[in-house]
C-alpha cells in the first residue's frame, strides 16, 4: 500500500491535520533528544520528516538513523534530507528484523507507523520485541500516533472528521482511495491511550506515560527500556 503513496504523502498530510502533523512530529523529536542521545532511531521513517527533524535538532555528532521497509517512501525521504544537507543513514528493513545491534540506539521515535506495526497484526508481539532489543537501557522509545478522544462527544466529531473528509479526500487528493479509506478506517478503531500503554509495558518497556495531543485525537506515548 505505500509503496504507491509518496507523491502526495506530505502535501496530504498537510492538508489533512492543518499542519498539525509537523507540529506534533517536533515535539516527538524534542521528546527524542530528551537526555542527548548520541545514536537516535527514527522508525517507519516513511517520507522521513521525523528524521529531518531529528537531524536538525540533535547534536552534529549524534548519530541519525532512518527505517522503512518501503524503497519509494525511503528513497523520498533521502531526497528530502539531501536537500537538507543530509547527515541521515536510510535502512530499508522491517521493523520486526532490524539490522541493528542489541542495545545499540539512545532512542527511538515513530511517528504514525505504530498503528501499522500494531494494529491488528499478527506480528505485533515481534515488532515490539525487536524495537525494544535495539534500544539501550533507560533509552528511550517515542510514539505519536492518532488515538481516541476520552470524550464521547469529541471522539464522535473526530471520528465524522475522519469518515467524511481523511477517507475521501484524502483519497481523491492523493489519487490513492484505497490507502486513504484503510487509514480512515483504522484511526477509528485504533486503540486508545491506555491500552497502547499496556501493550508496551507487555512489550517489557517501562515507565510508560502518555499525553494527549488536540483532546486526544493523537497522542504521544514515552517508553522507557
Ligand atoms: C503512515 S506512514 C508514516 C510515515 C512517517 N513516519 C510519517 O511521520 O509520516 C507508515 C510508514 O511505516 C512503514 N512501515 C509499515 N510497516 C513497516 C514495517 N513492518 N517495517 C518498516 N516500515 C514499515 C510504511 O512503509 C510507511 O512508510
Amino acid at each position: 500500500m505505500f509503496t504507491a503513496v509518496p507523491g502526495r504523502y506530505d502535501l496530504v498530510n498537510r492538508i489533512l491535520t492543518l499542519g498539525l502533523d509537523q507540529v506534533w512530529r517536533r515535539e516527538a523529536a524534542r521528546e527524542c533528544l530528551q537526555g542527548f542521545p548520541g545514536r537516535i532511531l527514527d522508525l517507519c521513517t516513511g517520507t522521513g520528516d521525523l528524521a529531518v527533524m531529528l537531524r536538525a535538532m540533535a547534536p552534529a555528532d549524534a548519530q541519525v538513523v532512518a527505517v522503512d521497509f518501503v524503497a519509494p517512501m525511503l528513497e523520498a525521504a533521502s531526497r528530502k534530507a539531501g536537500a537538507r544537507g543530509g547527515g541521515i543513514r536510510y535502512v530499508l528493513a522491517d521493523a520486526g528484523d532490524l539490522p541493528l545491534r542489541d542495545r545499540s540506539i539512545d532512542c527511538a521515535g515513530i511517528a504514525f507507523g505504530f498503528r501499522n506495526l500494531t494494529y491488528k497484526n499478527p506480528r505485533r508481539a515481534a515488532h515490539l520485541a525487536e524495537i525494544r532489543r535495539v534500544i539501550a537501557p533507560a533509552g528511550r522509545f517515542v510514539v505519536v500516533e492518532t488515538s481516541q478522544p476520552d470524550s464521547d462527544l469529541w471522539r464522535a466529531c473526530v471520528h465524522a472528521y475522519h469518515r467524511s473528509i481523511t477517507g475521501p479526500i484524502g483519497g481523491s487528493l492523493s489519487g490513492h482511495g484505497p490507502a486513504y479509506r484503510y487509514l480512515a478506517a483504522s484511526v477509528r478503531s485504533f486503540y486508545r491511550s491506555g491500552e497502547v500503554e499496556a501493550m508496551l509495558l507487555d512489550a517489557g518497556f517501562a515507565g510508560v506515560s502518555s499525553r494527549p495531543l488536540l483532546g486526544g485525537a493523537a497522542c504521544m506515548h514515552v517508553a522507557v527500556r
